[in-house]
């Protein structure tokens, strides 16, 4: 099938003054991501040859946000309307095939979707449309007896008659392109809200006689758009029940579709489980047969396969080699690697260490700026003292090393191949391979030593 060249225009200046932030409506994230973003993204899988985002006042930080190579600017200000907004991407357009209208606050239309509806508009104009129960607040289809669209009429300029009609505006249309500066050019604004309104173009569509067609949404959150926080926690849950429901098809087994956040981009091997309340940000990669626990959070976060994470775990910029059995309550910082089947317990930290194979650090334990080898197995209470309150040092503990309970290894140390480490030592300088190392004061008992009592009033 001959594409026709199409060219996107998203529409972003809108203030949202019902969010009541500080934030750019189109900027709030749905699954960790900015609304203007998914609706750019979405465009992208179009191939458009133009894409261009109009923003308003105050929208810099909209720009900002998203930039990219591909995506062009238009800055409505004042902000007089739909068409009005449409208007000033003029210039960044061609006038060749379809422009496509979008909303930078309605985020989850289907890539699917807005092909059927270019389709619809090959040899004229389309409008994505659907019948609502309650259809207060949308323009409304007005259609002639034979069923021909004639035009659309806003909600606040609509008859009586005209506003008992259910089949409402989403507000995505497929424009021809050559007629696109005309028709704007041609837009009032003597209606009710003193706007130039978009939905105007259709009647002048239709008394040119270009055909104007309809093409509707497989689904109706396609087309919500975000106004408030109510509708924008409405969209997320939408949307996290899409990604589970994703990942469910592909083979995941998730304790619970709608216990399970996701706001960036998760990818999975075969056999992966996922228990309750898990919160997956930024990128995160699940090798095969991976189990994650409940209640845990990742972040840009790769483990490989056959890996345990129990419960309540928090990983932020770690990696963690296959077979590796972490948690519960495990907390992994930026620069933690953790090798093949290597063991963290409860209440153990690691941040930018390397743990090699099979090392074990199972309770209670800080590991920070250390090179763990191998097999090494690093005992209660352990505390690598990395910090002098100035500076950060390294600690290496080779391959085979035992390191006693309640040992701080104080940075820059080296622990020698083999060694081990009473429990209690304080380590100040290397300790030697093969050898014990302790620091611990010898025990005595004092004879006749007596308790000290209250005095008695
Ligand atoms: C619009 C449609 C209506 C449709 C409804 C669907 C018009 C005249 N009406 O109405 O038929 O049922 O959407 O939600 O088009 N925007 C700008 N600049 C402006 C005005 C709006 O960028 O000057 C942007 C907004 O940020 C928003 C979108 O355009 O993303 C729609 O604006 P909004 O004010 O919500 O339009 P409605 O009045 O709801
Ligand atoms: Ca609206």
């Amino acid at each position: 099938m001959a594409e026709t060249p199409v060219q996107v225009v998203i529409l972003a200046a809108g203030q949202g003054k019902r969010m009541h932030s500080n934030l750019p409506k189109v900027l709030h994230p749905v699954a960790g991501k900015p609304l203007v973003q998914h609706v750019i993204d979405t465009a992208r899988t179009l191939a458009p040859a133009k894409l261009v985002v109009v923003y308003g006042h105050g929208g810099e930080v909209v720009r900002s946000t998203v930039a990219a190579p591909d995506v062009s600017w238009a800055r409505q200000e004042p902000q007089l309307g739909t068409g009005h907004a449409v208007a000033q991407a003029l210039p960044a357009l061609a006038g060749a095939g379809q422009t496509l209208v979008l909303y930078g606050d309605v985020p989850l239309t289907l890539a699917s979707t807005l092909k059927r509806l270019l389709q619809a508009g090959r040899d004229g104009l389309s409008v994505l449309t659907m019948e609502l129960s309650d259809p207060t607040g949308y323009g409304r289809i007005v259609r002639d007896g034979a069923g021909n669209v004639r035009r659309i009429v806003e909600e606040k300029d609509a008859t009586p008659v005209e506003k008992a009609i259910r089949e409402v505006n989403t507000g995505i249309m497929a424009i021809p392109s050559a007629r696109l500066g005309d028709w704007l050019g041609r837009l009032s604004n003597t209606n009710a809200q003193g706007e130039y309104y978009l939905t105007d173009i259709v009647a002048l569509a239709v008394a040119e006689g270009i055909p104007v067609r309809t093409a509707h949404p497989d689904n109706q959150w396609e087309v919500l758009g975000v106004n408030s926080k109510v509708q924008l926690a409405e969209l997320e849950r939408v949307q996290q029940r899409n990604l589970a429901d994703a990942m469910l098809v592909a083979g995941v087994r998730l304790a619970d579709p709608d216990r399970i956040d996701v706001r960036g981009d998760l990818t999975h091997g075969r056999d992966v489980f996922i228990d309750v309340g898990c919160v997956f940000e930024g990128r995160v990669e699940l090798g095969d047969a991976v189990e994650v626990g409940p209640y845990c959070v990742l972040k840009n976060v790769k483990i490989g396969a056959g890996a345990q994470i129990a419960a309540f775990c928090h990983f932020d910029d770690a990696t963690i080699g296959p077979d590796a059995v972490v948690g519960p309550f495990a907390r992994l910082r930026p620069g933690a690697e953790l090798g093949p089947e290597v063991h963290i317990g409860n209440f153990v930290e690691v941040k930018k260490s390397r743990l090699a194979a099979r090392s074990k650090a199972n309770h209670l334990a800080y590991i920070g700026d250390a090179e763990v080898g191998e097999r090494v197995n690093v005992g209660a209470g352990t505390i690598v003292c990395n910090y002098d309150g100035a500076n950060k040092y390294k600690t290496i503990i080779e391959d085979d090393v035992f390191i006693g309970s309640d040992t701080q290894l104080v940075a820059p140390v080296t622990v020698g191949r083999g060694a081990t480490l009473g429990a209690g030592t304080t380590l100040t300088r290397d300790a030697p391979p093969d050898a014990l190392t302790i620091s611990r004061a010898r025990q005595t008992t004092v004879p006749g030593w007596v308790r000290p009592k209250k005095a008695q009033k």
